[in-house]
């Protein structure tokens, strides 16, 4: 298996297939987001031991399962590639010819987008059968289902592989319907931009906009303490894919969000969003 791009999520993917007992190679531009990938995973699997999520009885840790590189070269060995590259278009669509080009004619190569349609994200690749969109949950070790979206041109032998890879991690499979943002960040997204706006001018505490949520309606997390998960950049990124193709301005970021992005404050990731963190 081969993982493109170690951040938030290729970082969690890379770990769920190691805990399955499959080898995987995690290819990142950068060799500092590789050494922040490798902290993450050693940092998870511990929790994961202390949760008892996890046998103790694993005499491999999963971490030596895990290649590192930054050559993008190593995709040439690649039978299913799944590509966790930021959610920019223009990003995403110069990294698939590159992936098209390097791995052979019958890899699969599934997407982690959150946003951009797998028919879209098919056309830019010789194999449009072979795409398939794997939107798993953040954090992936934790969630037991992933939204699986087939584009129109996705072939019946394309599914069963990833049914079979999805069955090896554990996971559940909720088939969603083709379309920007899919089921989940369709309704997912506009809710953070709106909770977000409504912390403006400390018009309302994040606090109590999460609190409303969890104690009120039940929600196991707040709409911001998920965007604080997520990453703010990731959020703003998804909601201009959204606002792209809907037009609609409950897609468009709130101002709370871009200046928040703009300072750096990306959430978990950075220790510090609509809440500050001790431990990234
Ligand atoms: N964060 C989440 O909760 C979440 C949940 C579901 C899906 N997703 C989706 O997963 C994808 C990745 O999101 P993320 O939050 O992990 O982003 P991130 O910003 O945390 O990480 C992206 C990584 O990709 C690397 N990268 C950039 N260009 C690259 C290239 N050309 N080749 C290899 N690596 C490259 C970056 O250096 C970075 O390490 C996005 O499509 C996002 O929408 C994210």
């Amino acid at each position: 298996m081969h993982v493109v791009g170690a951040g938030t999520m290729g970082a969690a993917i890379a770990h769920c297939i190691a805990i399955a007992g499959m080898r995987t190679v995690l290819i990142d531009v950068l060799e500092s987001a590789l050494d922040r990938a490798r902290g993450r995973i050693a940092r998870d699997e511990r929790l994961l031991r202390l949760s008892q999520r996890r046998a103790m009885a694993d005499a491999i840790s999963p971490g030596d399962r895990i290649g590192t590189t930054t050559d993008a070269g190593a995709l040439k060995d690649a039978r299913f590639v799944i590509e966790c590259v930021p959610e920019k278009i223009g990003l995403k669509e110069a990294l698939y010819s590159q992936i098209d080009a390097l791995c052979a004619g019958d890899a699969i190569l599934a997407t982690a987008t959150s946003a951009i349609p797998i028919e879209r994200i098919a056309t830019w690749t010789r194999r449009p059968n072979r795409v398939i969109g794997l939107h798993f949950m953040n954090p992936a070790q934790w969630k037991d289902s992933v939204e699986v979206i087939r584009g129109q041109a996705t072939s019946d032998s394309t599914w069963d592989l990833a049914m079979r890879f999805l069955q090896l991690l554990g996971k559940r499979v909720i088939e969603a319907p083709d379309g920007p943002g899919f089921v989940i960040n369709r309704v997912l997204m506009p809710a953070i931009n709106d909770a977000a706006r409504l912390t403006r001018a400390g018009h309302c505490a994040a606090s109590t906009v999460d609190r409303l949520f969890k104690d009120c309606v039940g929600h196991r997390s707040g709409p911001l303490e998920t965007a604080d998960l997520i990453g703010l950049d990731t959020v703003v990124d998804t909601l201009d894919v959204l606002h792209e193709y809907e037009g609609d301005e409950q897609f468009r970021p709130c101002e709370v969000l871009v200046e928040m992005v703009a300072g750096g404050r990306l959430g978990r990731k950075s220790g510090r969003g609509f809440y500050e963190y001790q431990e990234l």
